[in-house]
């Protein structure tokens, strides 16, 4: 009986996401220009794609920030740390946690009194890393929140009333544009207390070559990646999309800092979703995802802009990556 009722609140679920998944793609195709939503690249087959990026020599990012977490762990550590009062370290997105475990445990190691709150979206992460974190750091405290990243706050709170931290890492935020990027911290801001700490990864501006390769590799991973989501699209939605029709393009403004992707119908062509139609154009193109790099000067502007007053960076040995530490003002 129990199990029934279970059962159907997951189906239930899974429909509203088909349905949401099926009203985004068909409107952002029928937009102009066209477009995907990024967050639909990580199906299965789309996580291993993922992985195999994180692997590539060009994409930087992940072991910068690694990095970073290796050997700087003390000093986030002590900026985290305040007087030694009790915390809650909230990871939004947290996934396998590769990055915050080496804090994790040197945080534990020196005592500190918090429990750790990682959320994901993804219910099946959470049960794996907490099965692996319970043996890695058996006196580790740990609540895994399964949900959307500002309803699962709302639960840290009402969980726990001590001061946050919370760990925005992997420079997931160059997926919003920066107005968006803006409106996600002023949201933020608006369930955390003063005093509370945010730690945030950022991709920097750089050399744009070296940006570009990182976004365009020489194996076409990220090609199949992108194209992966016409893929989904086809298995899910009952498309005809054909991917050898379809060409990945990437672009870095070194002005503006958007490094963009797209993907380019190589000929004109009429794909059919489900009962319609979508007409390409030859060398009409998809938007599919932003990954913004910010100078250090412009995350200030937008701790200071939305209510966190910038209290230091941390860089790996490059100066490719930051985390910025804010505090809640
Ligand atoms: C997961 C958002 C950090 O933008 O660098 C990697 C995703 N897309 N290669 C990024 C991604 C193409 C990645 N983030």
């Amino acid at each position: 009986m129990d199990q029934n009722i279970n059962m159907e609140t997951i189906s239930c679920a899974d429909y509203e996401a088909h349905q949401k998944f099926e009203k985004e793609v068909i409107h952002g195709l029928k937009d102009n220009p066209k477009h995907l939503f990024s967050k639909y690249f990580y199906d299965q087959k789309g996580d291993v794609l993922f992985q195999q990026i994180m692997n590539m020599p060009e994409y930087y990012l992940t072991g910068c920030e690694l990095e970073i977490f290796t050997d700087k762990k003390e000093e986030i550590a002590q900026a985290i740390k305040a007087f030694d009062t009790p915390f809650d370290l909230v990871e939004l997105g947290a996934g396998d946690a590769t990055k915050s475990s080496h804090l994790l445990e040197y945080l534990v190691d020196w005592k500190a009194d918090f429990t750790y709150m990682p959320i994901d979206i993804s219910g099946n992460i959470i049960s794996v890393l907490q099965e692996r974190l319970s043996k890695e750091i058996p006196t580790l405290d740990l609540i895994g929140l399964n949900g959307e990243y500002f309803e699962m706050l709302d639960k840290a709170n009402s969980i726990s009333s001590r001061r946050k931290v919370i760990l925005f890492l992997g420079g997931n935020i160059g997926n919003m544009e920066v107005e968006e990027a803006y409106q996600f911290c002023s949201e933020l801001r608006k369930k955390l207390n003063p005093g509370d700490i945010l730690l945030i990864g950022f991709d920097l501006k750089k050399d744009p070559d070296i940006i570009l390769s990182a976004y365009n590799d020489k194996a076409g991973i990220t090609a199949a990646f992108n194209l992966n989501l016409l893929e989904r699209i086809n298995s899910e939605l009952d498309a005809r999309f054909d991917i050898s029709k379809f060409k990945h393009y990437q672009t870095y403004d070194p002005l503006s800092g958007a490094c963009r992707s797209y993907l380019i119908s190589l000929e004109e062509q009429h794909v059919r979703i489900g009962n319609q139609f979508i007409d390409f154009k030859e060398n009409e193109a998809i938007y599919m995802e932003i990954s913004q790099k910010y100078a250090p000067e412009e995350t200030d502007g937008m701790a200071l802009k939305n209510g966190f007053q910038p209290v230091k960076y941390i860089a790996d040995p490059k100066g490719w990556f930051i985390d910025a530490i804010w505090k809640v003002v």
